[in-house]
């Protein structure tokens, strides 16, 4: 193993230059003018992973993105690692606010920018590049590893639940690895053992058929704006509790353990809120910060839009206000039981006076782990090697829609080592990953597989 730490360090300026180059491609799942990189970044995996010594590697077309597949399957006897990740990103905007080019990865004060940079192909290239050192060292693996990254993740992975249900042969294996999560906080790595689910909406309002004077019209009709403004404002009460009859049913309760844990992390609210400016922090009542965003369901406005929004003033009754609304679940809130409770909840509070189009876009399911799981403990240490310091134990907030899939299709548990940092503007302006991080994630990745093989 000692010699494949070694490779790696010695390795450390070429990966960058080569993350680089993947870095530079923008492969923007959500925008259909970049269909053309999307797939350029899918052959560029699979050249990449042919180049690290992985076999049977080809693009597996869905009827969206393709999923880019390669294995190495010659370590008779040992465990098999499904390894999945995604090699799509986010869009941009506003690109004015980013500092250097999105797609022109550039090294900064230890981190490097770029749209990708965390979320998600950073954290897939360390373990290319951790499955270079072993082949390049030993000319073989620990383990018998199958690569799966795909293309749609960024948009609900809408075609991935049918590609694993078709290939659930092709994808047996023992355990799944995931690099697309976080660490708790600078130098303080993390294991993250829950996710949560998503159920996702377009809201629209009708009043008339065209906007209108205000002045002429004002009064003699709902506004939309105000109606939907009406109605959001229904969707919680005052302690941040979502008022969606049924809504809390399945809601699993923290367990007295996870809170007492979570209460000895190394969390400062000051910090949190200073580094995100927010002047005061709000919440479901009873729930610390942590709890909120890792255990407890939310309801949240992602987009607005009514009547005139430009510079100055013009007196209109808009026709249409839309909003886009998501809802983050936890274990066992089922994304389709939800969906039905809120589609039910809007045309009950919506008024007779507008016409309502609910619109549901895509989602996932919650997600938890046990940690005393064997292969958790085997990249516990496998962290600790690679980062000096045992890992601590987190939930996330943010939603990987196939985890659960993995353990309800393939009946495998999933470890999420990740290495991003909280503030790391995933999906934002200046996205970036520590240079240290990226470094010391390759380590921790290679020797992960050694560890595995011995669970
Ligand atoms: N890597 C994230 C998920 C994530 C975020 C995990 C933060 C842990 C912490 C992933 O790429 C993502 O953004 N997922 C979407 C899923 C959605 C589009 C269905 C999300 O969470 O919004
Ligand atoms: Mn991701
Ligand atoms: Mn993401």
């Amino acid at each position: 193993m000692n010699n494949v730490i070694d490779f790696i360090n010695v390795n450390r300026d070429r990966y960058l230059e080569e993350l680089k180059a993947l870095l530079a491609i923008p492969s923007i799942s959500a925008l259909p003018a970049h269909a053309g990189d999307v797939k350029r970044c899918a052959e560029w995996c699979a050249d990449e992973m042919r180049r690290i010594g992985l076999q049977n590697v080809k693009l597996i077309d869905t009827p969206g993105n393709p999923v880019v597949y390669g294995d190495w399957l010659g370590a008779s006897g040992a465990p098999t690692i499904l390894f999945y990740g995604h090699y799509d990103v986010q869009p941009v905007d506003p690109l004015e606010l980013w500092e250097s080019p999105p797609f022109e990865a550039t090294v900064r004060d230890g981190e490097i920018y770029a749209r990708g940079s965390a979320d998600d192909k950073g954290q897939v290239f360390m373990h290319f590049k951790a499955v270079e050192a072993h082949m390049k060292q030993n000319g073989k693996l620990p383990v018998n590893i199958k690569f799966i990254i795909e293309g749609e993740e960024e948009v609900g992975s809408a075609h991935l639940d049918d590609f694993i249900r078709s290939h659930k042969s092709e994808l047996a294996a023992d355990v799944v690895v995931i690099s697309d999560s976080g660490m708790f906080a600078r130098g303080v790595p993390s294991i993250c053992y829950g996710l949560r689910g998503l159920v996702y909406f377009q809201i629209d309002l009708r009043g008339s058929s065209t906007d209108l004077h205000s002045g002429s019209f004002g009064g003699a009709l709902v506004n939309p704006g105000m109606a939907l403004a009406q109605m959001l404002a229904q969707m919680k009460d005052r302690g941040g509790r979502i008022k969606i009859p049924g809504f809390y049913d399945d809601v699993v309760e923290l367990k007295e353990e996870e809170r007492q844990a979570w209460a000895t992390l190394p969390y400062n609210e000051k910090k949190y809120k200073k580094d995100f400016g927010i002047p005061k922090l709000f919440g479901e009542t009873g729930f610390t910060t942590l709890e909120r965003t890792w255990a407890r369901p939310t309801f949240e406005v992602n987009g607005l839009l009514s009547g005139f929004t430009g510079e100055g003033a013009k007196t209109v009754l808009p026709a249409l206000a839309m909003a886009k609304v998501s809802m983050r679940l936890v274990p066992n809130q089922d994304p389709d039981k939800i969906a039905a409770l809120f589609e039910a909840y809007v045309n009950d509070i919506a008024p007779k006076s507008v016409e309502v189009k609910v619109t549901r876009m895509h989602g996932g399911k919650p997600w938890m782990a046990s940690y005393d799981n064997p292969f958790i403990q085997a990249a516990g240490r496998a962290i600790e090697k690679g980062f000096g310091r045992k890992p601590v134990f987190t939930r996330e907030g943010g939603s990987i829609p196939v985890v659960s899939t993995f353990q309800e299709e393939l009946g495998l548990p999933s470890v999420l080592f990740g290495v991003g940092l909280p503030d790391e503007n995933a999906h934002a302006p200046n996205e970036k990953l520590d240079v240290s991080n990226f470094h010391n994630g390759i380590i921790a990745s290679a020797v992960l597989y050694d560890e595995i093989a011995r669970t």
